[in-house]
């Protein structure tokens, strides 16, 4: 009923109207072995996972909650490239189906009009170095109004609802979302990171600019220079310093 243009994403489609997280489902078929490209589709979470041990808000019918499993035959150190690919594809589903312009903070949350209405959380289940799948769960919020968001998100969250003025259809989203998946996925295997990389940077929005880095125990303010050919950012501190931050909260100062 989503009219899929797609070969292998989203070819199986385990949909379920109420789960505790998408992600927890993809990670149970991901260890039973299931094929890549199926998609995990939830109308409402009940514990949703954000990034950074925190809980994602997914009411029921007025978002989209998915989780996606891909299994790359890449190293581990890798896979990030997969979150910033995700975030492009859903960047991309955006434009083709509103006429907002969305931009990707890094590594992958996706804001319009500085504020945030898709987040994407990637995780993997790997052997030694051998990556078995990765996991990439994508929350976007599409039909909430201002108010049904709860309070302290109402500053820096919003929904495409919010920003457009008019009802979004979420599986027009969902299928342009995977269509876009396949196409840079395809891409992906074919040539590699760096067009995807050429295309992240140019939904960045917070390259050049200087930013404060957060991690588990450090933050950090400076430029943000770019991003690696594996995907880390890079940021030049007030001595010229170059850190390379793997995974960080970010803040646009
Ligand atoms: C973030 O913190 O920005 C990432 C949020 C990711 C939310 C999505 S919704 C679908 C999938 N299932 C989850 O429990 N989380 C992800």
């Amino acid at each position: 009923q989503l009219g899929l243009e797609t070969k292998t994403i989203g070819k199986m489609i385990h949909y379920q109207e109420t789960v505790e997280s998408t992600q927890k489902i993809a990670h149970q078929l991901a260890n039973e072995g299931v094929q890549e490209g199926t998609l995990v589709v939830a109308e409402e979470q009940l514990s949703g996972k954000g990034r950074l041990m925190r809980s994602w808000h997914s009411p029921k019918f007025s978002g989209i909650w998915m989780s996606l499993i891909l299994r790359p035959k890449i190293p581990i150190h890798e896979a990030p490239q997969l979150t910033l690919l995700a975030a492009v594809a859903v960047a991309q589903a955006i434009e083709d189906t509103t006429d907002l312009k969305p931009q990707i903070k890094w590594p992958n949350d996706i804001l319009v009009n500085r504020k945030k209405v898709v987040g994407i959380l990637t995780e993997m289940q790997a052997e030694s170095d051998r990556i078995h799948s990765v996991i990439i769960g994508i929350g976007m919020n599409i039909n909430q109004q201002l108010e049904d968001f709860p309070e302290e998100l109402q500053e820096k969250a919003s929904s495409l609802l919010i920003e457009s003025g008019g009802t979004v259809s979420r599986s027009k989203v969902i299928q342009r979302a995977l269509f876009r998946l396949e196409n840079l996925y395809e891409l992906y295997l074919d040539q590699g990171f760096m067009p995807i990389k050429d295309l992240w940077e140019s939904y960045a929005i917070s390259l050049g600019q200087v930013i404060k880095a957060s991690t588990v125990n450090d933050t950090i303010v400076g430029k943000a220079l770019g991003i690696t050919d594996s995907g880390v950012l890079l940021l030049e501190d007030g001595k010229g310093t170059v850190h390379s931050i793997y995974s960080a909260d970010i803040e646009i100062q």
